[in-house]
Parts: structure tokens; C-alpha cells; sequence
């Protein structure tokens, strides 16, 4: 959820559209962009409301989630184009007929921006510290399996910062591999034991917090390519505290430090939304000096 907001707000290009049967849904995206499938909907509405900007508002007629079908075709994706008559027929018998009216696709999509090839530099460095969340999409990784399991890709946060990652599997809702062996994505390489990524049955999927500003890892595509998968990594918590001077001990608990200054003064400072709030021993320092010159000045003036 809280990633579907950022997506939201960050990416505020949405397009929602209503597709008639007989037309096919189609979508396209920038060259260094994917798509990603926001929502996708049959409606049960009145014949030819599929032409028309009303939202179909009745709460009685009958809709039915079918992003599964679309993400398969589109998400992580360029381009894509689904006639939806095939959509309508995976679902031929979800809704009640009712005269006069007819089934039709309603969606959306977001353009999402993705890394591509590195050329051929090895690790491939993914820098996070611009403060968005950023995404590798299999489709777009136009390495040959040798490379992708030779050369890893590396995250890089800013110091002292945590990497959450997360799994978006477009192939979650596709029939034909409801097997029991991985079909893998995604190779973490962890100091306790390498964790693996497979497809599996839910479209947003936490993978893993890494308590550590670099994650290394490798990415492998199904076999055909033809399931679209994104890997979203983002930066939590606040930055490591600098060295300084006026600092006498620094000590971390979770999102909470404690700094001791030289004038033997102790500090705490709290992470809050990726920055620390709270005092150091050098704004006290500074502020002191200030407020001492100011009076200095006014003594001046009065005198
Ligand atoms: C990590 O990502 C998941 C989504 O996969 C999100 O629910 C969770 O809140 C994130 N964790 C932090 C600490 O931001
Ligand atoms: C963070 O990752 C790097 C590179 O994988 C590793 O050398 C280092 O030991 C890790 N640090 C911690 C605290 O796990
Ligand atoms: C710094 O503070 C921590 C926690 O209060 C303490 O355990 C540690 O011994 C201190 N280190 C120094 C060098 O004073
Ligand atoms: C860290 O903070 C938690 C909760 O604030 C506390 O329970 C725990 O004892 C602290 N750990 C250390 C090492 O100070």
C-alpha cells in the first residue's frame, strides 16, 4: 500500500480508459520506461456506456479484477496491446446476464522508469541516494544468462542506510506453472546464506530489509521472457552521523542515537522520515556563540 502511493503521487502521468469489446487495450511507455497496470476491471454496464466519460456508478452491477489477465501481457512491459474480447472470455461466466447491458474493460497504467543494460561494467551499480525508490525489470536486462549470473547488480544507499526490497510478480495470476519447483527471478547474496526470489502467487511482495547500505544480487529472466517481473528497491531509515569534533561517543539503537559532546553534554536524535530530528552538540555551539555576539552588538548600540 505504502508503495502504491508512492507510486501515486510520484508518478502522477496516469491514464485511466474504458475499452469497448471488440477494441483491444493497448498501452505504451517511453524507451526507458515500463508499464505498469494500475487497475483493470470488467464492467457489466449498459450497452454503449463503454463510449461515454461516465464512471459506471450503480453498485449493483457486477466488476470483476482481472489486472492478473492484463499484467501477464503488459506489466514490465513497452508496449502491449490485449484485445479484450479475450479478456471477456476468460470470464465468460463471472457475471450475470442482464439485458441491455454488456461486459467491457475498464484500466489504467503507469509509465515506470527502469534501469536498463550498464553496459558493461561489472558490478552494475544502482544508486539509490536520489530518494526514490528505483526499478530493474527483467525485460529491460538484455544480458545473456552467462553475464547475468556472472556479474551481480549492486544497490548502493547512502551511508548507513537500509535497502528494502520488493517483488512486483506480474506472472502471479498466469496458469501454466503452478508447480512446486522455483522458477527463478532473483539471487540475494546475504553473508548468511544466499536467499532466493521465485515466482510465485501474490502481484507485491516483500522480499527482503537488508540492514546494510549495499546489497549485491543477480537477476535471471524466465526462461522465455515472457512474465514481466520488477525489482523496486528503496532506501529506509537516516544516514550515518558524521564524524565530528564536538562529538565525543556516537551510539545507535535502531532509529535512535545518542551523542555524547565534548562539553559533556548528551544528545538524542531520532530518524524520522529518512533524517535526523534533534539537536547536536554543534548547533548548541553555534547558536550560544550567536546569541553571545548579538547582545554584544546591542550593548554596543545603547551604550
Ligand atoms: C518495505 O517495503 C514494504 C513493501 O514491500 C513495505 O510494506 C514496508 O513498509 C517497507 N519497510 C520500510 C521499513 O519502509
Ligand atoms: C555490508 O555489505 C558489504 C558488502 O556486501 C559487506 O562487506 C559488509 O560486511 C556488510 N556490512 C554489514 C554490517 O553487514
Ligand atoms: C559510547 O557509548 C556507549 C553507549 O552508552 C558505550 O557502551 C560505549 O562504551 C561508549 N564508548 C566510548 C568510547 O565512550
Ligand atoms: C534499544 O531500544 C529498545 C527500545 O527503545 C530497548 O528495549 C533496548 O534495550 C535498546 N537496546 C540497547 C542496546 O540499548
Amino acid at each position: 500500500m505504502h508503495t502504491l502511493w508512492i507510486l501515486i503521487t510520484v508518478f502522477a502521468f496516469t491514464r485511466a480508459n474504458k475499452y469497448c469489446p471488440g477494441e483491444d487495450m493497448s498501452a505504451k511507455c517511453l524507451n526507458n520506461e515500463v508499464i505498469m497496470m494500475m487497475d483493470a476491471r470488467l464492467v457489466q454496464g449498459q450497452i454503449g456506456a463503454c463510449r461515454t466519460d461516465e464512471i459506471v456508478t450503480d453498485v449493483d452491477t457486477c466488476s470483476v479484477d482481472v489486472i492478473g489477465i492484463i499484467d501477464v501481457k503488459c506489466s514490465a512491459f513497452q508496449v502491449c496491446s490485449v484485445p479484450v474480447s479475450n479478456v471477456i472470455n476468460a470470464n465468460q461466466n463471472t457475471c450475470h446476464e442482464i439485458e441491455d447491458h454488456e461486459l467491457f474493460l475498464e484500466a489504467s497504467y503507469q509509465c515506470v522508469k527502469a534501469i536498463g543494460f550498464q553496459g558493461n561494467t561489472c558490478p552494475m551499480v544502482v544508486d539509490l541516494t536520489s530518494n526514490e525508490p528505483k526499478y530493474l525489470a527483467n525485460t529491460k536486462l538484455t544480458t545473456t544468462s552467462q553475464r547475468a549470473t556472472s556479474c551481480p547488480w549492486r544497490i548502493k544507499a547512502d551511508r548507513g542506510k537500509h535497502i528494502n526490497m520488493t517483488l512486483w510478480d506480474f506472472g502471479f495470476a498466469s496458469t501454466d506453472d503452478h508447480s512446486t519447483v522455483c522458477s527463478l527471478y532473483a539471487i540475494v547474496v546475504r553473508q548468511s546464506g544466499d536467499l532466493t526470489v521465485c515466482k510465485g502467487l501474490t502481484r507485491q511482495r516483500h522480499v527482503t530489509l537488508v540492514q546494510n547500505d549495499t546489497l549485491d544480487l543477480y537477476v535471471l529472466s524466465p526462461r522465455s521472457q515472457s512474465i514481466g517481473f520488477l525489482l523496486e528497491f528503496s532506501e529506509v531509515g537516516c544516514p550515518r552521523i558524521r564524524d565530528n569534533p564536538e562529538y565525543q561517543n556516537v551510539s545507535q539503537n535502531n532509529s535512535i542515537v545518542i551523542i555524547q559532546c565534548t562539553t559533556g553534554e548528551n544528545k538524542m536524535l531520532e530518524c524520522v522520515d529518512q533524517k535526523w530530528v534533534g539537536e547536536t552538540c554543534i548547533n548548541i555551539g553555534t547558536r550560544a556563540r550567536g546569541v553571545g555576539f548579538l547582545i554584544v552588538i546591542l550593548m554596543g548600540i545603547f551604550e
